[in-house]
């Protein structure tokens, strides 16, 4: 992949659309809310959105549930506002028919059928449709940065990949142009970068490899730094005899076990991110695992002070 673009620096401010993908679970959603939260400390007015219909952010920031019209999530005393949306499918389509006066005509013929016969005759028509929405916000420039919590990877791949099946598959007419504009937005490295986020776990390491070599080398879309979340703290050193000295036998065993465990997933830990330097050529920023019983803005916040810290001091071999 010598080929890949490296976008280092300030990637909550660097690329107009911020796509967030990575293997389920993984922290898309923290990871998006932490961006989004950074980006808007940082001056740049920031929409945040939802796709996949799952409340996460919502419950994150506090918030009853997002709408297809943009909130304002609180943030405190920001210098530019932090706005939140849900995108549907079924929403993007009746938007778009709005838009060309088809909407009223469409929905009294055939009901809520409309979005349904489209898709059976365009595979991918929902994902462009949600793209194709994310793209015209993105062109109206109300917002400079726009940061999309997406679906996990596989989904994420299908969601990209949309706009170009729809070009070999659809010849003429208008979601052939709502294709093409997509499609050119996400080969736009200025306009749209996708973030992907892992952990530093086998498998989500080999997922984020696979995904980040068909993003860049089928699809070209540009890639902005990589995040690994949740990266555990560097294992204590053993309990010395002088230590172990003031506890009784039993209470020194586990503190024993307690640290060779922690050594343990430390080695673990290690042996994934020596992967992702060997295998992965791109700049990665590294968040650490937090200890929250519940993540919610304050934990958020922590974890933007140390994207926004991290982005300024990235270098090429991507540690900070
Ligand atoms: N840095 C972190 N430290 C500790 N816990 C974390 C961290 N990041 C995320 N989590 C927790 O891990 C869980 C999964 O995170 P999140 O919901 O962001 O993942 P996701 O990739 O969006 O998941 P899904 O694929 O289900 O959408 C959540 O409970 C979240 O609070
Ligand atoms: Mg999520």
């Amino acid at each position: 992949m010598d080929t890949m673009s490296l976008h280092q620096g300030r990637f909550a401010t660097a690329s107009g659309v911020l796509i967030v993908a990575g293997k389920g679970g993984v922290g898309k959603t923290t990871v998006a809310a932490a961006l989004a939260t950074a980006a808007a400390r940082n001056g740049a007015s920031t929409l945040l959105v939802e796709i996949d219909g799952t409340r996460q952010l919502a419950k994150l920031f506090d918030v009853p549930d997002l709408t297809y019209e943009p909130i304002r999530l609180d943030l405190g005393d920001t210098p530019a506002p932090l706005w939140g949306c849900k995108i549907t499918p079924d929403d993007a389509l009746a938007d778009y028919l709005e838009g060309r006066g088809l909407y009223r005509a469409l929905k009294r013929v055939q009901g809520d059928r409309v979005l349904d016969a489209l898709a059976s005759s365009t595979p991918g028509v929902k994902d462009l449709l949600v793209l194709g929405k994310i793209r015209q916000i993105e062109q109206a420039g109300a917002y400079d940065v726009v940061i999309v919590d997406a679906p996990a990877s596989g989904h994420a791949l299908t969601l990209v990949r949309a706009a170009a099946g729809v070009l070999d598959s659809v010849d003429s007419g208008p979601i052939r142009e709502q294709a093409v504009e997509v499609a050119a937005m996400l080969a736009d490295p200025d306009r749209c970068q996708v973030v992907l986020v892992t952990l530093a776990e086998e498998t989500p390491v080999s997922e984020v490899i696979d995904t980040a070599f068909a993003l860049e080398d089928e699809i070209g879309v540009a890639l902005a730094p990589l995040v690994v979340n949740a990266v555990l703290a560097q294992a204590p050193g053993s309990p010395s005899g002088d230590h172990l000295g003031v506890v009784d036998d039993d209470m020194a065993t586990s503190l024993t076990d307690a640290v060779d465990f922690a050594r343990t997933r430390g080695e673990a830990r290690d042996e994934q991110l020596d992967r992702l330097t060997r295998l992965l050529p791109l700049p990665r920023v590294h968040l650490p695992h937090l200890d929250a019983e519940s993540f919610g803005r304050a934990e958020i916040g922590q974890l933007a002070d140390l994207l926004a810290v991290a982005a300024d001091v990235l270098t090429d071999d991507g540690v900070p």
